[in-house]
């Protein structure tokens, strides 16, 4: 195995009980807080997008930890970043899209101009659990005229399951 993957798996700190009791809460920002994983993270996402779709044309970060992932990518990559965000938040000309959570349901939206009719794009987000906000955004992306190459996380909360929710390609570098 990457011995850069095992370095990350030991920066990812867990927290039991938050923000709920009985979540085990996996941290990205322990790896932000070292600059040599955090490298060594930005660099396996790019090898992954380089490897499965090297013509990506756009990358999508997802808020708000997305954000810190698909930012430097986007650079490393030399695409553009388009930002999916909660409603209310982007101006000029928007699309949106709403899905259900547990109890609720949540409105993300994108700017129409990030992305034209039939181009390719790599959505980064850090984290995977129950599949909702990756499929919203999959969605998103869909209704603007793109296709979804590669969805990506770091990591992947795999008893939720939350790949099966997700039609496009998905991986992920850490499972737990
Ligand atoms: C977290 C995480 C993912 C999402 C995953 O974001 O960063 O975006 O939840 O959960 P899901 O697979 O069940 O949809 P959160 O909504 O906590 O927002 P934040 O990034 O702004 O903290
Ligand atoms: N860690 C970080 N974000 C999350 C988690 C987690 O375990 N579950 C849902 N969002």
């Amino acid at each position: 195995a990457d011995s850069r993957i095992k370095l990350l798996e030991e920066k990812i700190r867990t927290y039991p009980d938050f923000p709920k009791p009985g979540i085990l809460f996996r941290d990205i920002f322990s790896v932000l807080a070292d600059p040599r994983s955090f490298q060594v993270m930005i660099k396996l996402l790019e090898e992954k997008i380089q490897s499965l779709c090297p013509n990506v044309d756009v990358v999508m970060g997802l808020e708000s930890r997305g954000f810190l992932l698909a930012a430097p990518l986007a650079l490393a990559l030399s695409k553009p970043l388009v930002p999916m965000r909660k409603k209310g938040k982007l101006p000029g000309k928007t699309k949106q899209v709403s899905y259900t959570l547990e109890y609720s349901t949540d409105t993300f939206e994108a700017q129409v101009d990030g992305i034209k009719p039939d181009q390719t794009v790599v959505i980064v987000d850090d984290l995977l659990a129950t599949g909702g906000t990756m499929k919203a955004a999959c969605d998103l992306v869909t209704s603007m005229g793109g296709k979804v190459a590669l969805c990506i996380v770091v990591i992947e909360l795999s008893d939720l399951k939350g790949c099966e929710e997700i039609t496009a390609p998905f991986q992920s570098i850490v499972k737990y």
